[in-house]
């Protein structure tokens, strides 16, 4: 089922600019968040051009007031993508790093799903999409709070999913493997099965109209993790202690 008022989080650049720009036609209302003001409008016009009517607001996602008021103000939606993220940064010191993952990745998914779940309740459902990652299918040494934030976010949709399933909102938790945008640009070591924004978009709305439990993409890094966490722990964090430290 496509629908058309859709909201989307951390839209100004990444999986969230290609998200806009995949749903983006004439009869599509997008409203699109993000914290860079020249990046989101050049996204909103982009979007516009594609025949899209768009509301595009500058909002920080850790900013419970604003997200409330933003979402009851614009909603309901017939979609809302939870995706505003970040990942660690090197050399930005493990304190600070971890309290500002969770932060945006944690406190900023929970101050947009809780207004959207309200929103969609008193209008008889909506469908959200989650944006977790591969990455939280096991804590990772390198990345303890961004694998930890990711872990978090797949389980707490999928628990909604269960939860809101009889009330007609439909939860889908987006696990991508890594995928071209400015988080991925900051790293400086092989990222295997990289794969374009516009790609992982298309796999995200395939799934999202399947009203899949789990948007796993691409299978190598799935089938790659499920292998790695068949290992005794011992080996898994022998290999994964090589990873580059992200914070
Ligand atoms: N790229 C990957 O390989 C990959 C893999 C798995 C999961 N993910 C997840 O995908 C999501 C999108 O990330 P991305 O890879 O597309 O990275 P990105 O290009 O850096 O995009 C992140 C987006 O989140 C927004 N954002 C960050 N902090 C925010 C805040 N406090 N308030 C509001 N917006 C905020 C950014 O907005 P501004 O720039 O305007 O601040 C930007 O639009 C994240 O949840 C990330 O963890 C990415």
């Amino acid at each position: 089922m496509e629908n058309n008022s859709i909201l989307i989080t951390g839209a100004s650049s990444g999986i969230g600019e290609a998200l806009a720009l995949e749903y983006a036609d004439f009869g599509t209302h997008l409203v699109l968040c993000g914290r860079n003001l020249a990046r989101l409008t050049h996204i909103a016009n982009s979007c516009r051009k594609k025949g899209a009517t768009v509301h595009d607001h500058i909002a920080d996602v850790t900013d419970k007031e604003a997200m409330n008021n933003l979402i009851h103000a614009e909603g309901p939606f017939n979609i809302v993508f939870a995706n505003a993220g970040i990942s660690g940064e090197r050399g930005a010191g493990f304190s600070k790093t971890t309290r500002k993952i969770f932060s945006v990745n944690v406190a900023g998914i929970t101050n947009t799903v809780i207004p959207s779940v309200e929103t969609m309740l008193k209008n008889g459902g909506g469908q959200i999409g989650i944006v977790s990652s591969i990455a939280g299918f096991r804590g990772l040494a390198s990345a303890p709070a961004y694998s930890a934030s990711k872990a978090f976010v797949k389980i707490w949709g999928e628990a909604l999913r269960s939860r809101f399933a009889s009330s007609g909102i439909r939860v889908c938790v987006i696990c991508p493997g890594f995928v071209e945008s400015r988080i991925t640009a900051n790293n400086d070591f092989y990222m295997p099965f990289l794969m374009t924004a516009s790609r992982a978009a298309h796999l995200i709305r395939q799934g999202m109209q399947r009203n899949k439990r789990l948007i796993i993409f691409p299978w190598q890094m799935y089938l790659a993790i499920k292998l790695l966490m068949l290992l005794p722990n011992i080996f898994f964090d022998y290999l994964t202690n090589k990873f580059p430290n992200k914070e």
